[in-house]
């Protein structure tokens, strides 16, 4: 039908015939003469009526925005003073011989222009009208392409592509599971994969050796701003293999990937442990762009009177940092009184602070606390945090996980307030993370999840389950989980001695892993792998912070489609064949 795409044509094409096919973008009347924008995928060229064809014309002037249209004419150069430096087509237009209009088009519900901001809601009810708009388009481009790349890395690495199923069993992630009932089998459910995770393990058993799936995830938990219910892994395991192997082959491709898409040059991504991480930044996805660091100053405080940092400077489970701000000093009141806000939402008591407006005298320092501090112990703080004259230091104390959250969340707050960035790219390896955490009920829980190897073998683990490290490590874009993987289990006793720690019976155990038991006990290579947040690297990769901006057709923060309505009703007849019944009642 067509002959060139819109957003192509060039000076090169002038004097040939073309047909173009398209939307409508806008119609412009200029006493007589009619201007048509006619946009696709590849953007946007500009069609001229004039009266002489008079069929054509005639057409053109009763086109309206959103018709589906086709236009046959001679590509031209436009005049001197019409040439538009904005647009890639802005040095020529068709002068337009022909018309046909495929569809017509309703006024769309919002304009399509890319200068007008429209409510997010409206756009994802719309979502046909709202994929039409230039940046969205270039945005689902261009995760098409970033997930080409990754075949090619992977293939080239000699990496099969798996399917593995939807309906299936639950793979536990520290998720709740999205249920499907079963018709033939009343009263059993089959769970929707929160990852491919026990599929991949098997195929490694079943000899495969490399294996990779860009696959579906479902996971019913908590939604934000970098979360989805459903969302997609670049799923990737093999057999035979190190921790150092894995990070070799994950590494290569986010540098392939930063390399191809933007301007990042390449070098070695750098390494932390957990335990730095935690220590240093408060967070296991620190984003190094910014150049802030929690310092524990607990031996500094210990003895002071000041019993709001003393007492959690003795306590074994509590923190007390400080965080230095270069010239911070300039911070008014209310900016200290909005920080203060910001960490006490998410649990904090307060966030006692430290102005130095001269570093050489007491007298040069403002802070509320000064009077509760002794003189030797302020002199200690600010030798150890070299401080200088025109800094902040803001301070932390209390239980480790509300100063870890609420000191890390500052950390990004004041580096995006203060524009901090030092660098565009900030990849990083997490590794030595433990294998173990405690919920808030005290229970151990999987910090990545059951299958992971531990670094010292079953003793250690069984005797020290809070501290025994594990084969695990993640992978930190810009403060964002970009991926995480690990060592697995290979031998069916030591996968029981977890489950145990886990506080999961033996029965519970069969009949929940049966399958994986009785396949680790039939011959199984040490193996392990990693899975990456497709999402969240496009997200990354296309400059937005809205995951939902990387995906066709993506669920709302209550898990909702707005565009289909789903979640939606079914009638008695299907929940009778499903031998289901509701005892949900509105008024409760
Ligand atoms: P994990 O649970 O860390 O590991 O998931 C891997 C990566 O998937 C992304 N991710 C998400 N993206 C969008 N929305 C979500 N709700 C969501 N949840 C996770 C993150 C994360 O780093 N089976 C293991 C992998 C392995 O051990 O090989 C797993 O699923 O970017
Ligand atoms: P208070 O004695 O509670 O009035 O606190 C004195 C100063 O210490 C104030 O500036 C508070 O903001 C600060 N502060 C109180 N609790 C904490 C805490 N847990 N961490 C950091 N600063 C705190």
């Amino acid at each position: 039908m067509r002959t060139n795409y819109c957003g192509e044509i060039r000076t090169d094409d002038i004097g040939s015939s073309i047909t173009i096919c398209g939307w409508l973008h806008r119609r412009r009347d200029h006493g007589g003469v009619i201007f048509l924008d006619i946009r696709d995928k590849t953007g946007i060229v500009q069609a001229v009526f004039n009266p002489d064809h008079e069929g054509a014309f005639k057409i053109a002037d009763g086109c309206r925005s959103e018709y589906v249209l086709s236009i046959t004419g001679k590509v031209h150069a436009r005049s001197e003073d019409t040439v538009n430096a904005k647009m890639k087509t802005g040095e020529v237009e068709i002068l337009a011989e022909k018309i046909h209009i495929f569809s017509k088009a309703v006024t769309p519900q919002f304009p399509l222009d890319e200068h007008q901001e429209v409510n997010e809601d409206v756009r994802l009810k719309y979502r046909f009208l709202d994929l039409r708009r230039p940046e969205s388009q270039q945005r689902i481009i261009k995760r098409s392409k970033i997930v080409s790349e990754i075949r090619h890395y992977l293939e080239e690495n000699e990496f099969l592509e798996f399917e593995t199923p939807i309906l299936t069993k639950a793979t536990p992630e520290g998720a709740r599971d999205y249920l499907v009932p079963s018709r033939v089998n009343p009263s059993k459910f089959y769970a929707l994969p929160q990852s491919p995770q026990l599929f991949k393990q098997l195929l490694m058993m079943s000899g495969f050796d490399k294996y990779y799936q860009i696959a579906r995830c479902f996971r019913d938990e908590d939604l934000r701003a970098d979360r989805q219910p459903e969302f997609t892994q670049i799923d990737i395991e093999a057999s035979f293999v190190s921790v150092e192997d894995i990070i070799a082959l994950a590494s290569g491709m986010i540098n392939s990937l930063l390399e191809k898409f933007t301007n990042y040059q390449l070098q070695e991504i750098p390494r932390l442990s957990y335990a730095d991480a935690i220590e240093r930044y408060g967070s296991d996805k620190p984003d190094l762009r910014i150049p802030l660091e929690l310092v524990g100053i607990e031996d500094l405080v210990k003895n002071e009177e000041f019993k709001v940092f003393s007492d959690p400077a003795k306590d074994p489970n509590s923190r007390v940092v400080a965080l230095k701000v270069p010239e911070g000093n300039n911070f008014t009141r209310g900016q200290i009184d909005e920080y203060t806000n910001f960490v006490a939402k998410l649990g904090a008591k307060g966030l006692a602070y430290i102005k130095v407006n001269d570093v050489q005298s007491f007298e040069g320092l403002q802070s509320p606390i000064l009077k509760f501090l002794s003189k030797e112990c302020v002199e200690a703080l600010l030798e150890n945090l070299s401080v200088k004259t025109g800094d902040l230091i803001f301070f932390g104390a209390g239980a480790s996980s509300v100063v870890n959250l609420t000191m890390s969340s500052l950390i990004r707050k004041i580096g995006s307030d203060l524009n901090m960035y030092t660098r565009e790219w900030a990849p990083l390896w997490i590794t030595d993370f433990p294998m173990f955490e405690r919920d808030k009920e005290g229970n151990l829980t999987s910090l990545h999840h059951p299958f992971t190897l531990p670094v010292n073998g079953i003793s250690d683990l069984s005797s020290h389950p809070d501290t025994a490290l594990a084969c695990a490590y993640d992978v930190v874009l810009n403060g964002y989980e970009i991926g995480g993987g690990s060592l697995r289990v290979y031998d069916a006793e030591t996968q029981m001695e977890i489950f145990k720690i886990l506080n999961i019976s033996n029965e519970e155990a069969k009949e929940k892993f049966g399958f994986l038991l009785s396949a680790l006990e039939s011959g199984c290579p040490p193996h392990g792998g990693i899975a990456f947040g497709l999402d969240r690297i496009a997200m990354l990769l296309t400059g937005t912070q809205n995951i939902r901006d990387v995906i066709a057709f993506p669920k709302t923060q209550s898990a909702t489609c707005l565009l289909t309505d789903a979640p939606g009703t079914v009638s008695n007849e299907q929940l009778d064949e499903l031998h289901i019944e509701s005892t949900f009642n509105e008024d409760q």
